[in-house]
């Protein structure tokens, strides 16, 4: 099963290139990887590893293109693509409505703790320009208390002010929500909600998971169906984060209370840390 390389599959099913069935649509720095590489050890899931970009950067290129970029896979199986930068990208939303009109299309949402996520994307972007500034030095105003808002890894977790802008086009049960931080402690829990809303037999259970400790004890799977691949992520996820002043925490706890009550009220979800 899952032989994306041949025509024929072993069930005589010819594999072809699918329009994906479900698309993972964000939130960036939330677990998107993690659990885009976990729902692929399911064998009935056909999932595009790299970041497909169509609606947001690559629409130009047609439909046929996007149908391309997908894994060969049989009928019965889901194709699966994930760009978080969909969730936040306006035209994506209604590109993604129109194309998928007459389309059954199920729509995967990754949230986590948006002061974390806000700190992942700071580590992102200092590694990759290798900048000295803090935390604070972004978050902050200069020589003030006041929050920038304008700061796009800030503004990006207040997932109410986007989600929004979805629910015009789909309704709340096209739309699964995937706890991000629980993803990282019992992925087990969050994998048997995925397949259950995307109606697959539950093959991902708590057995294919151990955590790594070489991995600050991020959570691996052991994938029966492609053994030798390696089960843990990349060393891009999973990062060192740095200790973040209390009074930062405090502060920005405060300006994310609305947005997380608000997000609370239309998703119709309760997460812990929400
Ligand atoms: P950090 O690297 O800042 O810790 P995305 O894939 O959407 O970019 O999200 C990256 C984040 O996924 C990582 O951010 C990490 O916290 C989180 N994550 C969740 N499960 C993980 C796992 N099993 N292994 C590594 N990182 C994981």
């Amino acid at each position: 099963l899952n032989n994306n390389n041949n025509n024929n599959n072993n069930t005589g099913e010819i594999n072809q290139h699918h329009l994906p069935k479900a698309i993972i649509i964000g939130v960036k720095k939330c677990g998107t990887r993690a659990l885009l590489k976990f729902i692929s050890a399911h064998p009935d899931v056909a999932a595009s590893l790299n970041e497909v970009h169509f609606f947001d950067q690559n629409y130009h290129n047609g439909l046929d293109w996007y149908r391309n970029q997908m894994p060969l896979s049989s009928p019965h199986q889901i194709t699966m693509e994930k760009t978080p930068q969909y969730f936040i990208n306006n035209r994506s939303v209604y590109r993604i409505a129109k194309t998928f009109s007459n389309i059954d299309l199920k729509l995967i949402i990754i949230i986590r703790n948006p002061i974390i996520r806000a700190i992942s994307d700071y580590v992102q972007l200092t590694t990759k320009r290798k900048s000295n500034l803090t935390f604070e030095d972004y978050v902050f105003i200069k020589n003030s208390t006041i929050v920038n808002e304008q700061w796009t890894p800030l503004k990006i977790g207040c997932y109410s002010r986007y989600l929004i802008k979805w629910l015009k086009y789909f309704s709340l049960n096209q739309i699964h929500f995937v706890d991000g931080e629980n993803l990282i402690k019992r992925p087990w829990e969050e994998l048997l909600r995925v397949q259950q809303f995307l109606n697959l037999t539950i093959h991902i259970q708590r057995k294919h998971f151990y955590f790594n400790r070489y991995k600050r004890s991020f959570p691996c799977i052991k994938d029966h169906f492609h053994p030798t691949k390696n089960g843990c992520l990349g060393s891009s996820k999973g990062r060192k984060h740095p200790k973040i002043r209390d009074e930062t925490r405090i502060v920005l706890e405060n300006y994310y209370k609305t947005c997380n009550n608000r997000l609370k009220q239309i998703a119709k979800i309760n997460f812990p840390w929400l």
